[in-house]
């Protein structure tokens, strides 16, 4: 398995991904919020750019059907249902709804990698079932940390080198990694006994803290802790578990 890891999305292209399974990752918070949404029942969560668009999408769906969420700078965008804090999307707030989701950083990657042949959101929350499902389709793969402001995070990277750990120790797949994909397996063998502290130490994490999400960090840290396979199908951001019955 060809595994190419991107520190940050800005320099990812259609031709990077054609074909390939891609695995977008935004662990402080929108992969994390994602995961909840869907575990909480929500029918889908549309990823968009800018809270315009956002907005224009939510008008054409309903309000009956559709729900605002998202942040920026960490905080909910004005006049949108939800911020971006996990905790929000409760059965109550997203059940049979879809989701218009708006972040800074994570939610815009997705129409980049659209035209790939599989593409899933991953945090630490769900990194098992999406591990699972990369090792069934055999598929080389993309891995996008989304990072922050266009800059490195520690906590995507951290992320992205567990999905390779995985594939490779727990699932003995043999893989030829570049570069920024060696650094991301390095960086998390070497903090593997600390991934809270780590994603708590990073620039994203320190920032959530000082703005009282620190309870997010606790959330978006339990490895494994739920069980949905994010899949974008026509735009929408769906539980392929439930889809498939699993
Ligand atoms: C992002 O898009 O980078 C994050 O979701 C931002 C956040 O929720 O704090």
């Amino acid at each position: 398995m060809k595994i190419d890891l991107f520190l940050t999305a800005g320099t990812l292209t259609k031709a990077d991904v054609k074909g390939k399974a891609v695995v977008i990752i935004d662990v402080l918070r929108s992969s994390t919020s994602i995961c909840a949404a869907l575990e909480n029942g929500a029918k889908g969560i549309i990823p968009v750019d800018g809270p315009g668009q956002a907005g224009e999408i939510w008008t054409k769906i309903g309000p009956d059907t559709a729900i605002l969420a998202g942040e920026r700078d960490g905080v909910k965008i004005e006049n949108f249902s939800l911020g971006n804090s996990p905790g929000e999307f409760t059965a109550e707030a997203v059940a049979e709804k879809l989701v218009i989701m708006s972040t800074t950083n994570g939610t815009p990657i997705f129409e980049k990698a659209a035209s790939a042949k599989l593409v899933l959101a991953c945090g630490l929350v769900n990194i098992g079932t999406v591990v699972d499902r990369l090792v069934e389709t055999g598929l080389d793969l993309v891995i996008v940390c989304s990072g922050r402001n266009g800059g490195f995070s520690i906590e995507d990277t951290l992320c992205g080198g567990m999905i390779i750990d995985l594939l490779e120790r727990q699932h003995e797949v043999t893989s030829k990694l570049n570069d920024a994909a060696s650094l991301a397996r390095l960086l998390y063998r070497s903090n593997q006994e600390n991934v809270h502290d780590t994603i708590a130490s990073g620039e994203h994490g320190q920032y959530l803290q000082e703005i009282g999400f620190e309870a997010d960090l606790e959330t978006a840290s339990r490895v494994d802790s739920i069980d949905v396979l994010p899949v974008l199908t026509e735009g929408r951001l769906v539980n392929m578990n439930d889809a498939e019955g699993r």
